[in-house]
Parts: structure tokens; C-alpha cells; sequence
């Protein structure tokens, strides 16, 4: 894509003549301008000064598959299938589904239809998130993945944690919360036989510098990374990503969730607080009490404990 060759180029954030890029993509001075035009539709500010060239202020961090597989932990790099990073794509769960391997990843610098829970958008703006999917196959069936969602959520924290981020909390069933707002979010598709071969699609979605013009089409209360002090670099995040989520799913057949249930609850931004669980004909209200080795929502009514689950519901603080 000759945009992502110009992008390159001016990801330094420093000014480069239309004659430079002109060199790189091979077309003459004049012709750039048309490519230069495609960065606005991508939602990028360019500036242009008379005599210095082009810039793009304060740089990009691209997205690098290379320097991705390479700083994966050992071995983890060689069990991937299939690893693609488009500069824009629909959304990187649909290319997975739409594909039939296991193992393999996907990211984006832009999601055109970017999917969250509950037929949802998920805000994509270029080159800012993360924007990643993982495919996987487990024989034995639907019932294997019972939990399987909150779980990923478990491991998104701890991938976050081994870069040094702090205060990351999980909303039932996977939301990542900064202070209660949503700072990243899981949305996990299935295709093949329910009762045979599963494959899996783990989306995960987080804000990382969220621009302010791309923030005012989220319809909840929502946070970056960025507020959190992370300014290290994307690819880091997909590498440690894949570092996490490859032994979660290699094992989760084995494992269930029972395995990631208290550290899930060690996360629980909701436990001891009165909440509301939203389905779409009935309002619950209780005390979060945690969840069970399957991974459904404990809520204390009348001094009972009763457990919630299933993939249409959302949950509320009661005010
Ligand atoms: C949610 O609503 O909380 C789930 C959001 C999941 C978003 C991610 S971004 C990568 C992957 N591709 C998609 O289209 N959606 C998921």
C-alpha cells in the first residue's frame, strides 16, 4: 500500500520534501500530493510548510510484524499459523472468521467496522489502538469454552501488567476499566460445529491514545492508556498479547476456567458493590459477589447467592 510506504516516512514526525517521497514511491513530485490527499481520509492531520515539506506532528507508532515476531517470548512466534497487519480492514475478527486456520493473529492500524459486544461499533481511528484478533481451534466442542472470554480478560491484565501498567480492573463479563471507564474490551466469535471442532475468535480492542475527534462517536464512559501514563509502543502490547493468550488457549481445554477464577476476582472492579445486571426484558439488582468456576456472575439477593450468565447481558453500578 503506497500510503503505508509515505506513513513510514513520515512516522519520525519530522518534515520531508515532496521530492523524498516522491523517491520512495517512485512517482514524481507533483503525483505525490494525490497519496498525500488519502492520509486526511484516513483522519490524519498533515502539515505543510512552504520550503521544508511534510509532516505529521509528533510522529505515528506504526504497527511492525517484524519487530513483533521478534520479541516474542521463545518458541511462542513458531506455534502462529498465520500473522497479518493490514493498515485498514474491516474488522480483524470478520478476516479470521472468514478464514479456517487455528493460531493465527491478526491486527490493525484502522478498523473500517470495527465490532464490540451487543452489535455494537468499535471505534477504530488509525494507528492510535490496538485493534487485534487470535483464531483457535478446540476439539471437544462449545462447552470447552465455558468462561473463555472472562479468562482473556484476565490475561489482557496481566499483558498489560508485564509492561508496567498498574490500576487495570475488569467489569463482568470482560470489559478493561481505568477508574470505572472502559479502557479496552473483548468480543470473542465462534464458527465450525458446536459439538465437534470450535474455532474461536478472540477480539480484543484497547484505547491507547484515543483522538479526541474518533472519542466523540463512543457512546460510553471511556479511557486510553495513555491517561494511565503508557507511552511505550504498540507493537510491544500485540507482542505481549500473544505472549499471554497463546499458553491461555493451548491449555484452556485442560484448564477451564476454574484456573483463572480468583485472579479474575483479584481484578473485579464491581466486588462488595451494588449493581444492576441489564437483560433485555428484566432489570437484576444485588450485591457482586464475584463469579463461579464456570465464570457466571455471583450476585447476593435476599442474602442468597445466585449466578448469572449468557452473552446478551450488561452490567451496572446501581446509583
Ligand atoms: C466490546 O464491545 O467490549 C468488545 C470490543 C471488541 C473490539 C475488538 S477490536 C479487534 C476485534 N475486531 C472487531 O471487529 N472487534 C474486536
Amino acid at each position: 500500500m503506497a500510503v503505508m510506504k509515505i506513513l513510514r516516512v513520515l512516522s519520525d514526525g519530522e518534515f520531508h520534501s515532496g521530492e523524498e517521497l516522491g523517491v520512495v514511491l517512485g512517482v514524481s513530485r507533483t503525483a505525490i500530493w494525490k497519496h498525500l490527499h488519502k492520509l486526511t481520509d484516513l483522519g490524519l492531520e498533515l502539515v505543510s510548510v512552504k520550503g521544508r515539506g511534510y509532516c505529521i506532528e509528533g510522529g505515528l507508532d506504526l504497527l511492525d510484524s517484524e519487530s513483533i515476531m521478534e520479541s516474542l517470548v521463545g518458541g511462542v512466534g513458531e506455534r502462529l499459523s498465520s500473522f497479518d497487519v493490514f493498515a485498514e480492514i474491516d474488522s480483524t475478527n470478520s478476516f479470521l472468521l472468514s478464514k479456517n486456520g487455528s493460531a493465527e493473529v491478526c491486527l490493525a492500524e484502522r478498523q473500517t467496522s470495527g465490532r464490540g459486544r451487543r452489535g455494537r461499533q468499535w471505534v477504530s481511528p488509525f494507528a492510535k489502538n490496538i485493534y487485534f484478533s487470535m483464531s483457535w481451534v478446540f476439539a471437544g466442542g462449545a462447552q470447552v469454552l465455558e468462561g473463555l472470554s472472562l479468562a482473556v480478560g484476565v490475561k489482557v491484565v496481566a499483558a498489560l501488567e508485564s509492561l508496567g501498567l498498574k490500576g487495570l480492573q475488569l467489569k463482568w463479563p470482560n470489559d478493561v476499566l481505568i477508574d470505572g471507564k472502559k479502557v479496552g474490551g473483548i468480543l470473542l466469535e465462534m464458527s465450525g460445529d458446536v459439538s465437534g471442532d470450535c474455532r474461536v475468535v478472540v477480539g480484543i480492542g484497547l484505547n491507547l491514545e484515543m483522538p479526541t475527534k474518533a472519542s466523540a462517536s463512543i457512546d460510553q464512559a471511556w479511557a486510553d492508556l495513555a491517561s494511565l501514563g503508557y507511552s511505550g509502543s504498540r507493537n510491544d502490547i500485540a507482542c505481549r498479547l500473544i505472549d499471554h493468550l497463546i499458553p491461555l488457549l493451548a491449555g484452556y481445554s485442560e484448564s477451564g476456567f476454574e484456573l483463572y477464577q480468583k485472579e479474575w476476582e483479584s481484578f473485579d472492579a464491581f466486588r462488595g458493590k451494588t449493581v444492576k445486571l441489564i437483560s433485555a426484558d428484566k432489570v437484576e439488582q444485588g450485591v457482586a459477589s464475584g463469579v463461579s468456576t464456570s465464570g457466571a456472575l455471583l450476585l447476593e439477593q435476599d442474602g442468597k447467592i445466585k449466578a448469572f450468565s449468557g452473552g446478551e447481558l450488561s452490567l451496572r453500578l446501581a446509583v
